[in-house]
């Protein structure tokens, strides 16, 4: 038996520390610093560290004697978590450093997916304000204009117009609105159809993809408004057929792993690849996480039957090509549930009632901004909690997360109406 460490606080990180509570080999799970969610559930306890503070977690992982340490957010693993923790004799499932910068640096990732024949958009980048908005002029609309580093979700704007070109540039290289993320620029042709997520955990050589999943981005019903970390998600993603999911393991995840190696970068952790999959069914990589996707976590772990701690350590041995991997044969969807006014300001602290009138086995809430003070749940975040039913179909999973989701209330609790609808629509063509 060992403990597990967790890093994160969000809903992925709940879901990661519940999965690996349940684990035979997991005598206590601590989670740096966790939420409400996860300091209510057996032998698992909230630490009080925050996932940037490297030096605290590896001295607590050496204090406590952790076993494993699974991350969760990006910002740690592009900050060198894995290395210092390695450099320590610890075992941290992620990425290193240098290949974190699969998602640490966009640029990096696009002329990689070049040098590897990867799909991807065609490209340009640019440090300099006056360079990058004469090319803004001579490309074809829509476009969208990245950010180079990290921002939280922020960094991508889909422009329709040369206006929203142009102040979207000059947001970043002029205004510095991301700091050194936004030093350099990438501009991207637009790319048309349905995306989708493929997470898979590699070993250094081997992928073992895991079940298929898809969210929802955008605030608002029907795709529409901010973008946000993500609304709600739903596993299995039908626009992954086996055909695609084939592709998709052959044109990008066998070539990203392969092409890493050849560039002497081993990757170990978890691999999601942000996909557009187009009318043809041909997929393209809009970006790589260097991590578990937050909310995908919470539906596709929700539906994993296998032990995620022996998968995780399977990894260090080299030895995940061999495992198998048991899902519910179920759909699993998430709604999340936001505080009023997410993603931009909004209220914290904030009575949640309703959550113990949750006690179907078929559901789980997995928390996400939330704190406990004195036994009462309170609202500590812009995405609070999100609500994970499993159902026969993609439709019955929705039925009974939004049933669950309506014994739930806070002042000012929003939620989009419609997660799952892509796949639910093509349930009920399938089925007519
Ligand atoms: P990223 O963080 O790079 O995945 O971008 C965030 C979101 O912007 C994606 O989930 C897409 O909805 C959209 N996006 C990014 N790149 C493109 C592209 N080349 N074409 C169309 N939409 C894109
Ligand atoms: N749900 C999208 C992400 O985790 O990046």
């Amino acid at each position: 038996m060992m403990k597990v460490l967790v890093v994160g606080g969000g809903g992925r990180e709940h879901a990661l520390a519940w999965k690996l509570g349940h684990s035979p080999l997991v005598s206590e799970v601590l989670v740096a610093p966790g939420n409400a969610g996860t300091e209510n559930e057996p032998n698992t306890h909230n630490i009080p560290i925050n996932p940037e503070d490297l030096e605290s977690l590896v001295a607590l992982a050496i204090s406590e004697s952790v076993g494993l340490t699974v991350v969760g957010p990006e910002q740690p693993l592009v900050a060198g978590i894995t290395d210092r923790f390695e450099a320590a004799g610890l075992k941290c499932f992620g990425p290193r450093a240098a290949a974190a910068q699969l998602e640490g640096s966009k640029l990096f990732t696009k002329s990689f997916l070049q040098r590897h024949n990867i799909p991807t958009a065609n490209y340009a980048s640019f440090d300099k304000l006056h360079v990058a908005l004469e090319y803004v002029k001579s490309v074809e609309l829509p476009m969208v204009i990245k950010a180079n580093g990290l921002a939280e979700g922020k960094g991508v704007v889909v422009a329709q117009t040369q206006m929203e070109a142009e102040q979207a540039v000059r947001k970043m290289l002029e205004n510095r609105a991301f700091g050194e993320a936004g030093t350099i620029v990438v501009i991207e042709e637009y790319l048309q159809g349905e995306e989708a997520s493929f997470i898979a955990m590699v070993d250094g050589t081997n992928i073992l993809p895991l079940a298929s999943s898809q969210d929802h981005k955008t605030r608002d019903d029907g795709d529409k408004g901010p973008n946000t970390g993500g609304m709600g998600a739903y596993s299995p993603a039908p626009v992954i057929t086996p055909d695609i999911h084939e592709q998709v393991m052959q044109q990008v995840m066998i070539p990203a792993i392969r092409g890493l190696s050849s560039e002497g970068l081993e990757y170990r952790g978890f691999l999601y690849a942000g996909l557009m999959i187009d009318s043809k069914g041909t997929p393209q990589v809009l970006e790589f996480n260097c991590r578990f996707g937050d909310p995908e976590t919470q539906p596709i772990l929700f539906r994993l039957r296998s032990d995620l701690a022996e998968l995780c350590l399977k990894s260090f041995d080299g030895t995940l090509s061999g495992a198998a991997v048991e899902w519910d044969s179920r759909a699993a969807l998430g709604v999340v549930m936001a505080s009023n006014g997410y993603p931009g300001n909004y209220k914290k602290g904030l009575n949640i009632q309703g959550l113990e009138k949750i006690y179907d086995d078929s559901v789980k809430v997995f928390q996400a901004g939330t704190v406990i003070n004195e036994g009462q749940v309170l609202t500590n975040g812009g995405r609070v909690l999100c609500a994970v039913a499993l159902g026969n179909t993609v439709r019955e999973a929705q039925v009974l997360a939004y049933e669950n989701v309506k014994k739930i209330d806070w002042d000012g609790a929003i939620y989009r109406r419609d997660i799952g609808y892509r796949a639910i629509d093509r349930e009920r063509v399938s089925a007519s």
